[in-house]
């Protein structure tokens, strides 16, 4: 029998499962819950209190855990009994599963559709519930990969600005997915060259820069081989550092759609906070000094606002 890991936060407490759960115990499988019966809330807190952050499912039964996530996210973001910290829990792991999976395999379109729904998910939490916002930027992700937990938060941020700027659910939800992918492309760069991710971009050399300009369209180009995967997307992820100055890459362009130019400023933004590690109110204070003319002055005061109204500045 053959076993996929999948994450514990995307299983709901209270919720009866489609699949049977295994757990991996002294190299085996071992049955933990049949399919039909229901995680319980003291179980799932000594689960990680064990810091067991995976179960395992028949490969066999991938199809039922999808068919699961689809009902549990109409379900748990439907709910107002259930409260914020699990509405953030299983959006947090349904898109880290999301980036995860594109990273491992951008071209399937099981990926994509993880990433859709991770990003539906994100998308509903965010636009749906005050507060959740600064909830989930402060936590989102897992401290030992950088990349996943910026992608997320570029996501949620990007959602939070496409609502103030009363772009439409369904473009908030593209703009969602092109959050959670738009850093595909570090993932295709040669192992020993993401480690420039984690750079300062004023530290690099002349070499690393060309080697670095190459994600985006690196990333592109392999989602595009997706058929799924729509042209909106497509662009969104190749013009994710371009700036309307002329001065991002890789094609200098200085004409943006509106969301294009809020995945970009989002970008920007948490790759300072995420990244460098430099504070909020800080890297908001370098946005608006360096990044002057790269954006819409009028955007960058939105941005500014909607980070102190939803207490990510204080
Ligand atoms: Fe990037
Ligand atoms: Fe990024």
């Amino acid at each position: 029998m053959e076993y996929t890991p999948i994450r514990i936060s995307t299983v709901m407490p209270k919720t009866a499962i489609t699949f049977a759960l295994y757990i991996y115990f002294k190299d085996q499988f071992i049955k933990y819950l049949d399919m039909g019966k229901s995680l319980d809330e003291e179980l799932l807190s000594k689960l990680k209190k064990q810091k067991i952050a995976r179960f395992y499912i028949r490969d066999i039964e991938e199809l039922n855990y999808q068919k699961y996530l689809d009902d549990v996210l109409g379900k748990t973001m439907d709910d107002p009994q259930v409260n914020m910290v699990d509405k953030i829990n299983f959006a947090e792991g349904s898109a880290t599963t999301a980036v995860e999976d594109m990273q491992k395999d951008p071209t399937s379109k099981q990926s994509y559709n993880t990433s859709k729904r991770a990003a539906k998910t994100l998308r509903r939490l965010i636009s749906e519930n005050p507060d959740s916002l600064k909830n989930f930027y402060g936590r989102a992700g897992n401290e030992n990969d950088m990349l996943i937990k910026h992608c997320l938060n570029v996501s949620a941020l990007a959602v939070g600005l496409a609502k103030v700027n009363a772009i439409s659910e369904e473009d908030q939800d593209t703009l969602a997915l092109a959050g959670l992918l738009h850093d595909v492309g570090i993932s295709q760069l040669k192992e020993s060259e993401q480690a420039l991710f984690t750079k300062e971009y004023k530290q690099m050399s002349a070499e690393e820069k060309v080697i670095y300009h190459q994600h985006p369209t690196l990333g592109s180009d392999v989602i595009k081989k997706n058929e799924l995967v729509t042209p909106d997307i497509i662009e969104l992820v190749l013009c994710h550092e371009e700036k309307i100055s002329g001065n991002g890459y890789p094609n200098k362009k200085s004409k943006l759609t509106l969301a294009q130019e809020i995945l970009s400023l989002c970008n920007s933004y948490d790759k300072r906070v995420t990244i460098f590690k430099v504070s909020a109110k800080d890297a908001l204070k370098a946005v608006q000094m360096d990044e002057l003319g790269n954006y819409n002055l009028e955007l960058i005061n939105k941005f500014k606002k909607q980070l102190k109204e939803d207490g990510i500045v204080v």
